[in-house]
């Protein structure tokens, strides 16, 4: 799937992640040593946890290396690898805690990707993964996949993606072996001024959405928007995305 520039990210994305990711941070406070960021991307929750707890205690890694030069440019002090989830380059118990904020429905193994964050994670030590509620319909590209689903109704990958819907996130945690496996919510609204403004990212065909419409012809992809626009009205609006939470703990020996 191609997530598009760190740029196209920020403006389709970037504008739910970066409100979420104090959220998240928030939902480990207990912990001792380094801290790293799973599927990173161009760094949202990466600098978060530098405001936080300074760039010595903070790696971070992710496969796509358009978002891994945007973080390194972003957070030049951080070691950030390229890699996957699945196959971290780290020994183990390197980490204290080990985070991956809207990663692990991206993962092709996600029960082998939350296995990898326990091993490097020391004995006791919390991994926490967020994926967005988008089996809930309550996702931030919840509006236009609905607007899909009308006439389109075999388009099903958002609504079955791993983690995205209640309790899966926190089964997955369980299989991949970690403990004391806690599950919870974390929503964000956003301002919107106008539809354009909501439309605008959808035209650079960024992740899911820029692979579906890819597959329409011009006039369908004028027809989603226009169902999309009737459904959303001109703006101003305000937008509400909600997000599954699963926290738990490597575990010993
Ligand atoms: C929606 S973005 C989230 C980026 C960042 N964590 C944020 O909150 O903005 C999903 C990220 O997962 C990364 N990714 C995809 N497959 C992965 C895998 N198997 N292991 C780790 N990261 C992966 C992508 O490169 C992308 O940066």
């Amino acid at each position: 799937m191609a997530f598009g520039s760190a740029d196209s990210y920020a403006r389709f994305m970037g504008r739910f992640s970066e409100p979420l990711a104090p959220l998240f941070a928030d939902v480990l406070t207990e912990f001792d040593g380094r801290l790293l960021d799973v599927g990173c991307g161009p760094g949202v929750l990466t600098a978060e946890l530098v405001g936080r707890y300074g760039a010595a205690r903070v790696d971070a890694i992710d496969p796509t290396p358009g978002f891994v030069a945007a973080a390194r440019n972003r957070l030049p002090e951080v070691d950030i690898r390229e890699g996957t989830a699945e196959e971290l380059p780290y020994a183990d118990d390197t980490y204290g805690a080990a985070y991956a904020q809207l990663v692990v429905h991206f993962m092709k193994d996600p029960v082998r990707g939350l296995a990898e964050m326990a091993r490097v994670t020391a004995p006791g030590g919390p991994v926490a993964a967020c994926v967005w509620d988008h089996g809930g319909g309550r996702g931030p590209l919840s509006p236009f996949w609905s607007v899909v689903a009308e006439f389109d109704p075999a388009e099903t990958r958002e609504l079955n993606s791993a983690g995205s819907r209640a309790g899966d996130l926190a089964r997955l945690f369980g299989e991949a072996g970690l403990v004391d496996v806690i599950d919870g919510e974390l929503s964000v609204t956003i301002h919107l001024d106008s539809f354009d403004e909501w439309w605008a990212p959808y035209e650079e065909r960024v992740g899911t959405v820029g692979d579906y419409l890819s597959t329409r012809t011009p006039a369908q992809v004028t027809e989603l928007r226009d169902r999309c626009h009737a459904q959303l009205g001109d703006g101003p609006f305000d937008l509400t995305a909600v997000a599954w939470t699963a926290t738990g703990r490597s575990p010993q020996g």
